[in-house]
Parts: structure tokens; sequence; C-alpha cells
């Protein structure tokens, strides 16, 4: 029987390593800001993005050897938006990954420019990956560049932050769950089949398995702010009724939260019934959102 705990741990030692070995060294000047972004990632996150590229890579009948580079590039890409969200003028938080957020172990200034570094980091990693075709040369930074811009991540972290306070709205809650999670997501999957010789077809399919997948695990991102403690998700609990964020249980309820989430997930596993290649993975990771911890 595929063992899912077992793959998640593989490959995120393999995703580890690679960063690790990629990022530029502490010692190497401007040693303040390197030591900040290898804090901010090399810290414990669970890898999801680059996961999905490597098992989209070899779903779409490629190696995950191509879809680690690509994923790399989202995962170094989420730990800036983490680092960002997490700032005073953001969500305010103190605890990411089960340590001070980047702006309190060192200071505000650096974490944004930290931030900036990841983000510019990201597509200096991407340009040197070579695109198979049909794609064009720069399809790989042309998605990662729409899932994380204003009409993607940046877009639905705006009005995540202007919906603060505001009554329940169930339009401006699936805009701000699709863009400042789901788009980023699906970004990840379909740079993993490109990279790893996608069809426009696969890479479509495994790009609504993407955002399918994002918005169930935003959706119990909510339910275990509401039910999880902080030693457990390595983060601050509570706080989104705190500042009173639109999330799925406050404008849903925490029962049509659990039952929209399923239904998400059963979407995307839907998404990969039209793949060639080995889905086993994608199909356990989708099923796990629902009954993750952390
Ligand atoms: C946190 O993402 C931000 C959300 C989209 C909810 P993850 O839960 O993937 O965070 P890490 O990377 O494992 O820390
Ligand atoms: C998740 O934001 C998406 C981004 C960071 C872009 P949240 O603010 O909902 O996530 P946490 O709870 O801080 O991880
Ligand atoms: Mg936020
Ligand atoms: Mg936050």
């Amino acid at each position: 029987m595929f063992d899912l705990t077992q793959y998640l741990k593989d490959a995120a030692d393999v995703v580890n390593q690679e960063l690790d070995r990629l990022l530029p060294p502490e010692t190497e000047p401007p040693s303040d800001l390197h030591r900040a972004m290898r804090y901010s990632v090399m810290n414990g996150g669970k890898r999801l993005r680059p996961i999905i590229s490597m098992a989209a890579a070899e779903a779409a009948g490629g190696d995950t050897q191509d879809g680690l580079r690509a994923g790399l590039s989202v995962e170094i890409l989420h730990c800036y938006t983490l680092v960002h969200d997490d700032l005073p003028c953001m969500d305010d938080d103190d605890l990411r990954r089960g340590k001070p957020t980047t702006h309190i172990a060192f200071s505000e200034s650096m974490a944004v420019l930290a931030g900036d570094a990841l983000l510019t980091l990201a597509f200096e990693w991407l340009a040197a990956i070579e695109v198979p075709p049909p794609f064009p040369a720069g399809q790989l930074v042309m998605e990662l560049a729409r899932g994380s811009g204003s009409k993607g991540v940046i877009g639905g972290q705006v009005a995540d932050l202007a919906a603060e306070g505001k009554a329940a709205d169930e339009k401006t809650l699936r805009y701000i769950h699709t863009h400042k999670t789901a788009m980023l997501f699906r970004a990840a999957a379909r740079m993993g089949a490109i990279a790893g010789g996608a069809s426009p077809a696969d890479a479509d399919a495994l790009g609504r398995y993407g955002m399918e997948l994002g918005r169930a695990f935003q959706i119990t991102d909510d339910l275990l702010n509401t039910t999880s403690t902080a030693l457990e998700m390595g983060k601050p609990v509570g706080n989104d009724q705190e500042r009173e964020k639109m999330t799925w249980v406050s404008v849903f309820g925490s029962e049509q939260a659990r039952h929209d989430a399923s239904e998400a997930v059963a979407k995307a596993r839907e998404a990969l019934a039209e793949l060639q290649g080995p889905i086993e993975p994608l199909a356990a990771l989708a099923e796990q959102v629902l009954t993750r911890s952390h």
C-alpha cells in the first residue's frame, strides 16, 4: 500500500537538502540578509508546494527531479509571502513554523528585505530551467508571476486585509481563498507538470487539481485556526476571530466548512482521472488535507 507519510518525509528531505545547497551561504555578504533569508526558509515548513510540483511532474509522465527544480522557486516565494504576511502591518504575528517570525528574530526592515530577496531569487532560479516543448521558454516564469502577483496571491492578500471586520460576503471570501492560497498551489502543480514535459491538456488538469487542493487547504487552515493549538500548528491560533478575519468558518460555520473542503478535495481528485502517469501521491495528499493536524 502507498505510504503517504513516508513519501512526504522523503520528498521534504530532498527539498530541504536542495534549498540548503542553493540558498546563498550566511558567510556571503550581505551576511545579515542571507542569514534572515535562510532563517525564513530553513525552518521546518511542510514543503507541500514543491512536493506537489514533484508529484505533478511524475503524473505528467516526467521525472520528479524536473518538478523539484520548479518547485523550489515556488517554495521560496511561498516563504516570502509568509514573512510579509506576519509583519505588524499585515497579520502581526510573532510565531511561524514554531519559531519567532522573521521580523521578531531580526527587524521589520530586514523581514521586508529578506522577503523581497526571496521573491527575486525565486525568479532567478526559475529562469535557469530549460522549459520542454510545446511551452515557450518563459512559461515557468509566467506561471509563477501570474500565480503570485496582483491577480494572484497579492490580490488575495489585499482582499484579506480589506475584509477584516467586514460583514460576511461569500463572493469576497471565495476571492480571498482562491487568490491568497489556491493560485500558488495551482502554479506549483502546473509548473511541475510543465517542467516534467506535460501536454497543455495535462498541465490544465493538474492546474485544476492544484486549485481545488489549495481551496480545500485554506478551508482546513481556517478550521484549524479555531480547533488546534499553537504548539501543533507552529503559528498562532484563534487570531482569525480576534482580528475579525473573513474565513470559511466565520462565513459558513464549521460543519459547512468541513463539507466544502471535502467537496473541493473530490474535485481535485476528479481532475487526476485524466492523467496517464502515477497519480497516487497526489490523490493521497488531497485526501490527507481533510484530516491534517497542522
Ligand atoms: C501556510 O501554508 C499559509 C497558508 C496558505 C494557510 P503552509 O501550511 O503550507 O505552511 P508551511 O510552509 O508548512 O509553513
Ligand atoms: C495565507 O495567509 C496566505 C499567505 C500567507 C499568502 P493566512 O494569513 O491566512 O495564513 P497564516 O495563518 O498566517 O499561515
Ligand atoms: Mg494573512
Ligand atoms: Mg497570517
